[in-house]
């Protein structure tokens, strides 16, 4: 007999329907899979056969041929197991075939006949409903992700005996209850363990009103990995559409499993040695990279200037669209990458340049700065300089809590969002070249200070959108609808190239 079960293949951040065929028939017992699969599918035969006996099932002893159509796309993973082993028993008719009819299935088994957690459930959810099916059998700490898609009816799992009682038609289980949320707050890093740096907090904050990327620049110890890591404090809470984009992304490179929505914007500080393909995504069968991971959140890049030159480069087309391309053959993949980059570096190779104990020469400092001013820093909106703090900072008692900062970053955000209202876009940071000049409402004196800028050579034309993109955030920080020359030259004092050689350093 001839059995057909539903389930789903990961392609990107796309799932594509397969159908499993299972054929048995006289002959030699054996037990093939055929269509792509890689060495989790071939391997799924010895879970299949043990977990159906332990189980309490029948292992038929005929020929079984197995095979995952369509036979073009790769299959990997483990996650066809279920459908597997669902296929066998309609085959062998211990289970009704009108049940997987009515249901697709997805999940990994153990030797046990119990089903495990798999990457990637909200995307096959997702694909489950755009194919029309009505249900979804996936495993029982999955069901929460899966049920964050809306028209789909979702079972939840534990075991081969509870899927057959499900296709059986009895009842499905009721969902797990949603894991307990553990609140931000107590414990968290916030900016008020920051001593002094008042001008890099108000940077930061205006960074984050307007979604800027910024360069903290400064000798070590000073706090820049310290106010780095408390920028994400500072961001609005993920809207519901943006939590599902990033629970996708994590679900399917095995970060997140199984436990609704990520309710915190990712932050990705990853380590120097990265390669291009992490940064960016990569690998035979396409992985998000740490940039798409940091979608909707903070990509964090400590010590810039130690990363490598094609890492950076290869940062180049995430920055300018917002999505990676990842082809592979005839086959491509994208995945967004709608990011904050916050970066730090020191302004020279020993960290103390424009004091008596810097020991570099202008060879060193040259050959650091060469590093820096490669193809990110024409996308850093700020770059802000963080000298030792003063000693009576050190003792200051009191400082700027994130929670304050918070407040009017998410003022600024609203003021944002309604101008933006009809154009698909939140912050000012996206604001393209043409909606720039309909939207900025800068008035004569604010264009006065742009153009003396500019004449001064201290701008390319990409710097004057950027500028003129800080200083609309800092007037809607302020509350302010029109853009004045004090905002531009605010802007302006924001983003000071010197600051990577030290030449400010005192
Ligand atoms: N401005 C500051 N206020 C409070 N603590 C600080 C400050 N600067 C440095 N520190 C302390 O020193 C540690 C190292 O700072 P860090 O942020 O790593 O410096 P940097 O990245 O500039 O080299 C921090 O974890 C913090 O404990
Ligand atoms: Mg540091």
């Amino acid at each position: 007999m001839l059995a057909h079960v539903t389930t789903f293949a990961l392609d990107g951040l796309r799932s594509r329907r397969i159908t499993v065929e299972v054929d048995l028939r006289r002959g030699l017992p054996a037990f093939t899979i055929v269509g792509r699969g890689d060495a989790a599918v071939r391997e799924s035969r010895e879970r299949v056969q043990t977990a159906l006996i332990n189980a309490g099932f029948q292992f038929p002893q005929r020929r079984i041929t197995v095979n995952l159509a369509p036979a073009h796309l790769r299959k990997v993973g483990p996650g066809f197991d279920l459908a597997t082993a669902c296929g066998v028993l309609v085959a062998s008719e211990q289970l009704p075939a009108s049940g997987v009819e009515r249901w697709a299935v997805f999940g990994e088994l153990g030797l046990g006949g119990e089903l495990r957690h798999c990457r990637g459930v909200l995307t096959v959810a997702e694909g489950a409903r755009s194919a029309g099916v009505a249900g979804l059998i996936v495993p029982r700490e999955c069901a929460r992700e899966a049920a964050l898609v809306d028209g789909l009816a979702v079972a939840g799992v534990a075991s081969l005996p509870e899927v057959a009682a499900i296709l059986r038609g009895e009842r499905a289980p009721e969902l797990p209850p949603p894991a307990e949320r553990r609140p931000r707050g107590a414990g968290a890093p916030d900016l008020a363990d920051v001593r002094g740096h008042s001008d890099a907090i108000r940077a930061i904050t205006i960074a984050a009103a307007g979604a800027h990327n910024i360069l903290l620049s400064g000798p070590p110890g000073t706090g820049k990995t310290m106010l780095a890591r408390r920028a994400i404090s500072v961001l609005p809470p993920l809207t519901r559409e943006e939590a599902i984009a990033v629970t996708q992304i994590h679900s399917i490179t095995g970060r997140h499993v199984g436990d609704g929505l990520v309710e915190q914007r990712p932050f990705r500080a990853p380590h120097h040695t990265i390669s291009p393909a992490g940064l960016v995504g990569g690998g035979s069968l396409p992985a998000p990279g740490e940039a798409s991971l940091a979608h909707h959140g903070i990509l964090f890049l400590d010590e810039l200037s130690e990363f490598s030159r094609p890492a950076l480069e290869s940062l180049r087309q995430p920055l300018e669209d917002g999505v990676v391309a990842i082809v592979r053959g005839q086959h491509t993949v994208t995945f967004p990458t709608r990011f904050q980059l916050v970066a730090s570096t020191n302004p020279c190779p020993c960290g103390h340049a424009g004091e008596d104990r810097c020991r570099c020469n202008e060879a060193d400092i040259a050959r650091h700065r060469r590093k820096l001013s490669g193809p990110l820093l024409d996308r850093m909106d700020l770059l802000v300089h963080m000298p030792r703090p003063k000693p009576e900072a050190l003792d200051e008692e009191h400082a700027t809590s994130s929670q304050a900062v918070l407040a009017t970053v998410l003022a600024a955000r609203e003021r944002q969002a309604k101008r933006l209202s009809g154009t698909g876009l939140r912050t000012n940071a996206e604001l393209t070249p043409r909606l720039l000049r309909q939207l900025v409402r800068a008035d004569a004196d604010a264009h006065g200070a742009l153009r003396a800028a500019y004449a001064l050579g201290k701008l390319s034309p990409r710097g004057h959108g950027r500028i003129l993109r800080v200083a609309r955030t800092i007037a809607d920080l302020e509350g302010s609808a029109r853009v004045h020359a004090a905002h531009v030259n605010a802007a302006l004092g924001l983003r000071q190239e010197s600051v990577l050689d030290g030449a400010l350093a005192a």
